[in-house]
């Protein structure tokens, strides 16, 4: 898969680029993650990327030329199955969605700042626009290094243990049972007999109740959409 990130603040994206699962996807070749900084497409001789909002409201606005300039020149290159924009106006985020993202061989993702893009840039060539959150941050960098994560350790291979993404909270709708490591008493805080017991059967049926009862507990509007689908 191929990640193409558009941002007028690279160095917002090093760091969540650089560590951990995404970094060993991107060593291992199964997923390539490029950010390109618009500043580096604008025609303007000052480098300007943005301008004051028509009809005088307050803030900022990324200007379509560079934002096209760099889109164009990206689709003449290869097919794109998703130009997604970042917005706290978009559809909101789940785990059936990043699930479906995560099938697809190459996207763009555009991080709006400042008050956002020009509408036409999402009008004419954005796909879909995601929130990941009732919020609104400073910019979408955050939001794409959320999304660029949630995406990427579902594809196979990139986790070691391939099951572990399978039993991730959400998918199913349930939350994740408690899980525990050493040491077994911790100041007399103990681990469940059952996780020590060695009867592989027992603890999966220990740890598929505790998923059901957390959920129950903790999120009844996923438990209500669980019985609804059984
Ligand atoms: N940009 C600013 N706020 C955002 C949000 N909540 N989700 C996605 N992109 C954003």
């Amino acid at each position: 898969m191929r990640i193409d990130v558009i941002t007028c603040l690279p160095s917002l994206l090093e760091s969540p680029f650089a560590h951990s699962i995404l970094k060993r996807a991107q060593e291992k070749k199964i997923v390539e993650l490029n950010v390109y900084d618009i500043r580096d497409y604008t025609l303007d001789k000052h480098k300007k990327i943005d301008d004051y909002a028509f009809g005088g409201e307050a803030g900022m606005v990324l200007m379509i030329e560079p934002i096209a300039l760099l889109i164009n020149k990206l689709k003449s290159e290869r097919q794109y199955d998703e130009i997604i924009y970042m917005t706290p106006d978009g559809s909101q985020m789940n785990q059936s969605m990043v699930n479906q993202l995560s099938l697809l061989k190459n996207i763009i993702i555009l991080c709006g700042h400042y008050k956002g893009v020009d509408q036409r840039v999402r009008d004419i060539f954005i796909t879909k626009e995601i929130s990941i959150g009732d919020y609104v941050l400073s910019g979408g960098e955050l939001a794409a290094a959320v999304l660029t994560d949630a995406i990427i350790r579902l594809i196979p291979n990139v986790l070691s243990d391939e099951t572990s993404a399978l039993t991730d909270t959400f998918q199913d709708n349930l939350l994740a049972p408690p899980v525990y490591t050493r040491p077994a008493n911790f100041e007399g805080n103990e681990v469940p007999d059952i996780l020590l017991s060695g009867n592989h059967q027992k603890i999966s049926e220990w740890l598929d109740n505790k998923a059901i009862e957390r959920t129950k507990e903790k999120r009844p509007d996923l438990w209500e959409k669980v019985i609804k689908e059984m």
